[in-house]
């Protein structure tokens, strides 16, 4: 599996990028607006530290705009895949964008039939929110084993993102889906590396060391 950092903010991408476990970003315009600096300066400078792809979104909301903006955005660096919420618009714009080999994410999924869509369309990724699924009650790992399965009886190559996770379980439940990437919020990957018994074992173990003779 993948491992996309979900963050705008520099520091944490290039030490996730200095832990050589980084495979792509994935930004949105709440993440965006956390961080103090222009918009594609940023973005500029976050493509060249992740080695693969980064995902900024679209914000406008006809097929025809949608389409000028992604082809302004993936201008800004080659690594960049363009998202788009799911929507009928966003669906067109989508079956466009990939006929000129522009990759797009279709995010804010949050249905079996809209990720069916978004395929059809060409989209490169599909980003369906599992923890703000759960906010509200519903299973979201459920939607991703529901999506895994229906990518797989049809071949489809859209890359399945699994996006909004909220803790480590959600990494495990990822990884044993199959999906194919986890956009994971920095906090959560520093949980993913650590075990109470891992610090008590190195403890123990410089301890003895210290009374090794050499
Ligand atoms: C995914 O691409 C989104 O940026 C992100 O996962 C949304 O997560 P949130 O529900 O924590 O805002």
């Amino acid at each position: 599996m993948k491992i996309f950092l979900d963050t705008a903010n520099l520091d944490q991408i290039k030490e996730a990028a200095s832990w050589g476990i980084l495979d792509g970003v994935t930004t949105n315009p709440t993440l965006i607006s956390r961080e103090n600096m222009k918009f594609e300066e940023l973005v500029r400078k976050i493509c060249k530290v992740v080695p693969g792809p980064v995902s900024v979104e679209s914000v406008s909301t006809r097929a025809k705009d949608i389409v000028e903006e992604a082809r302004g955005l993936a201008k800004l660096a080659d690594n960049i895949a363009v998202k788009i919420p799911i929507g009928i618009e966003g669906l067109k714009a989508t079956k466009i964008l990939s006929g000129e080999g522009i990759k797009v994410n279709t995010t804010l999924v949050f249905s079996s039939n809209q990720a069916l869509l978004a395929a059809k369309a060409g989209t490169a990724f599909v980003s369906p929110f599992i923890g703000r699924l759960d906010d509200i009650s519903h299973e979201g790992m459920a939607l991703i084993d529901e999506i895994v399965a229906i990518y797989n009886n049809y071949g489809f190559e859209t890359e399945i993102i699994v996006a909004s996770i909220r803790h480590p379980l959600h990494v495990v439940e990822a990884a044993l889906s199959g999906a194919d990437i986890a956009t994971i919020p920095f906090p959560v990957l520093e949980k993913m590396v650590k075990h109470p018994l891992t610090d008590i074992g190195i403890e123990r173990f410089l301890k003895d060391w210290s009374k090794v003779k050499r």
